[in-house]
């Protein structure tokens, strides 16, 4: 496994957020965790980055114990982040917030930049423009590119489609996909359950702290308990819900969204 999370419990002040959870990716993987509000899941990204502090458990990195490891030691280690929210640098040009991404590594950077632009052609054609100025999709997908630039063997994404029109959200997906098929293992959480299921290879469901399901995610498609739960009801009352009753997608290869995943699931 890449990354392990064992029994981890994390509080803020007295409150318990997260009350033993347990989760593995494997080098390769795209895994979701899916949940409600307030379930633990940007908990869940902050502490194996390293934002907050564990109150018991034990993370695993690459065969190291990272439980304590600072949070800037973690992103050099190869845990990248995108925040929830955006945590771009405003003032700064988009070129500059990418090279910011950098900033801590050594190394040649241009191999990263030509991959980052490549992938969000958007970001090429506004380098120049301040951060702060760019539209709420395209921060997102300097985010993005920002935590790409700090050459991740994981990318943690929390709620990347968050705020999205419905043709960015594919393009993002879309994108996710990409990044996943170069190489680079991520742990998406999302609001958006049904397109993240329709990406992922594994699932975890969270609830209130604890994982409740975890499963390959075409079979949380099919789980009832989970489509009325996160998914908005029955087996095909999405318009774009798998045909033929067989999951939209299995094993390195994914129903990509479509153009018109006009739905928001599960809010
Ligand atoms: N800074 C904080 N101080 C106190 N409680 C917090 C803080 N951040 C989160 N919590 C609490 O911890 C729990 C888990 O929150 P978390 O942000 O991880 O949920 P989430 O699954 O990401 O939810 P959402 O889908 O709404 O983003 C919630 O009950 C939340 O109120
Ligand atoms: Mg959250």
């Amino acid at each position: 496994m890449l990354l392990e999370i064992e029994d981890i419990h994390v509080h803020y002040g007295k409150i318990a957020a997260l009350k033993g959870i347990s989760i593995a990716v494997d080098e390769g993987e795209i895994v979701t965790l899916i949940g409600g509000n307030g379930a633990g899941k940007t908990t869940t990204l902050k502490t194996i980055s390293g934002l907050r502090p564990l109150t018991s458990g034990r993370i695993t990195f690459a065969g190291q114990d990272i439980s304590k490891m600072p949070g800037h030691k973690r992103v050099l280690a190869g845990i990248g982040q995108a925040p929830e929210g955006r945590g771009i640098f405003p003032g700064m040009t988009v070129h500059e917030n990418l090279l910011m991404g950098a900033y801590a590594r050594k190394g040649e950077v241009k191999a990263e930049l030509d991959e980052v632009y490549d992938l969000f052609p958007r970001l090429a054609e506004r380098r120049t423009q301040a951060g702060g100025t760019m539209s709420g999709g395209e921060q997102q997908m300097l985010a993005i590119g920002r935590a790409m630039m700090t050459k991740p063997k994981v990318l943690l994404l929390d709620e990347p489609s968050m705020g999205l029109a419905p043709m960015l959200v594919a393009q993002i997906f879309e994108i996710i996909q990409k990044i996943n098929e170069r190489g680079t293992t991520v742990l998406l959480v999302e609001q958006n359950a049904q397109q993240a299921l329709q990406l992922a290879h594994r699932a975890y469901v969270i609830e209130t702290g604890r994982v409740v399901k975890s499963a390959p995610a075409s079979d949380l498609l099919d789980d009832p308990e989970v489509r009325a739960a996160y998914l908005g009801g029955d087996l095909g009352v999405d318009g774009d819900a798998p045909q033929d009753g067989e999951p939209a997608a299995k094993e390195g290869q994914v129903a990509t969204p479509n153009g018109d995943a006009s739905t928001r699931e599960g809010a």
